[in-house]
């Protein structure tokens, strides 16, 4: 029988593969967070901190991770999140995503940032799709994108919201790699150390199609972005705001999403404007350092609207016992980020389907070892939450301090 792990047994091994395949910018344009990266590596710590307080000699024969989204029966309890530079890691690496996510029947999300136009990845992966908008300050032009998503037959239009402004990735400043891709002093080095991308990936794009570029975007925004003083004020969108959210309910009739929810009272506001769902997220820890991590974030935001909306959560999900975590705190479903990008970074479709049966066949294994046979049975009863001792820090060393003084002051 053919290998098909691509001697990847878990998504660390993938991660590796992929770093060993990419351009050191592009693999960390994929990889790292923003500024400090206290939120991407928070973001795996909240994961870790939830403890299984597994149950035994429950038969779980014949189990399964089936669940139903927006009326539809799902076989997986994950998500093809939106992440922008799937086509840059691999050739038309989009396509092949959205063709692991429909051989597997989980939606596939395409975003606006894509390298492959909406209308060519339903045409040539099919499947259950899903689509991606930022929103532009010229509001016009993002309602044809959304016409064109609804024109194009998706089921879901997700508005992304926490990027009010561009991150401060200062590791992408160094390495040079923007949209539109082009040679720069900074990124040659990277490229030229990576042959195999650049022939694979780069010209293979260069001799079919041109340079890859944002293929959603309408040709007269193209032509802004490469016209570089128009770019940054026409990619601002810090005047979004809830009326936004509103138009675009009048203007989609599927389901609708907000992605990038942290608070209760944001995910109540999205409720209100008449969302279907809110995605918890900080965008895999790459918009604002510092932001707490979504699974700490879920309770709360469940306690506000999980009776009103369907409730996802993504950031940080690399096994499949947070995918589990995320289901047993209340979590409808879970949206892969990194997961599947290093995936296809790996081996194009093959390695996103192997991204997607690794978190399978985890996700299966954790169910059954904690005692689980369905995804309806799991709560919060299955969890433990370490209470965190104050470690032996020098703020605790100085309140031990002040106590003493206190102490003697009282005794002097
Ligand atoms: C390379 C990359 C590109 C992304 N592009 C987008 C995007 O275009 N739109 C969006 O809403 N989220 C985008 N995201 C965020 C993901 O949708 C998701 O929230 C995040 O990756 C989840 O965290 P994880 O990678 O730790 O799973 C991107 C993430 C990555 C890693």
């Amino acid at each position: 029988m053919a290998d098909n792990t691509l001697g990847a047994y878990n998504i660390a091994d993938l991660r590796e593969i992929a770093r060993r395949r990419l351009p050191k910018g592009m693999f960390e344009f994929v990889d790292r967070g923003t500024e400090d990266e206290l939120a991407l590596a928070n973001n795996r710590a909240g994961f870790e901190r939830i403890k299984f307080r597994p149950r035994t000699l429950v038969d779980v024969s014949g189990r399964n991770q089936e669940i139903t989204l927006f009326g539809k029966k799902s076989p997986l309890p994950f998500v093809i999140g939106p992440t922008g530079t799937a086509g840059l890691l691999w050739y038309q690496g989009e396509i092949g995503l959205a063709r692991a996510a429909a051989a597997a029947g989980i939606p596939f999300t395409v975003a606006l940032n894509s390298m492959t136009s909406m209308e060519t990845i339903a045409e040539r992966a099919g499947g259950r799709l899903w689509f991606q908008l930022y929103m532009w300050s010229d509001r016009a032009l993002s309602h044809e994108i959304v016409a064109r998503a609804k024109a194009a037959g998706f089921e879901a239009l997700i508005i992304t919201v926490d990027g009010a402004v561009a991150p401060n990735r200062e590791y992408g400043h160094r390495n040079g790699f923007e949209m539109p891709f082009r040679f720069n002093r900074h990124n040659v080095a990277g490229v030229l150390a990576r042959p195999g991308w650049l022939f694979n990936v780069l010209l293979r794009y260069a001799l079919a199609s041109g340079i890859p570029r944002f293929e959603n975007y309408p040709p007269e925004v193209m032509d802004k972005l490469t016209a570089r003083t128009l770019k940054r004020s026409f990619l601002k969108n810090d005047s979004l705001n809830w009326e936004d959210i509103r138009t675009l309910r009048k203007l989609w009739p599927g389901v609708l999403m907000v992605k990038g929810i942290l608070h209760p009272q944001d995910a109540a506001l999205a409720a209100d404007c008449g969302a279907d769902a809110v995605i918890v997220s900080n965008h895999g820890g790459r918009m604002l350092d510092s932001s707490i991590a979504p699974i700490d974030a879920l309770p709360e935001v469940l306690d506000a609207v999980g009776k009103r909306l369907t409730v996802m959560v993504d950031s940080g999900v690399r096994r499949g016992s947070d995918v589990v975590k995320a289901l047993a705190l209340g979590a409808q479903a879970v949206l892969i980020g990194r997961a599947t990008l290093y995936g296809t970074a790996a081996a194009g479709e093959a390695g996103a389907a192997r991204a997607i049966a690794i978190l399978r066949e985890e996700t299966d294994r954790v169910m059954a070892l904690i005692g689980a046979r369905n995804v309806a049975a799991l709560n919060r009863e299955f969890l433990h939450f370490a209470v965190t001792q104050p470690r032996d820090t020098g703020h605790a060393a100085v309140e031990t301090g002040l106590r003493g003084v206190e102490a003697l002051t009282r005794i002097g």
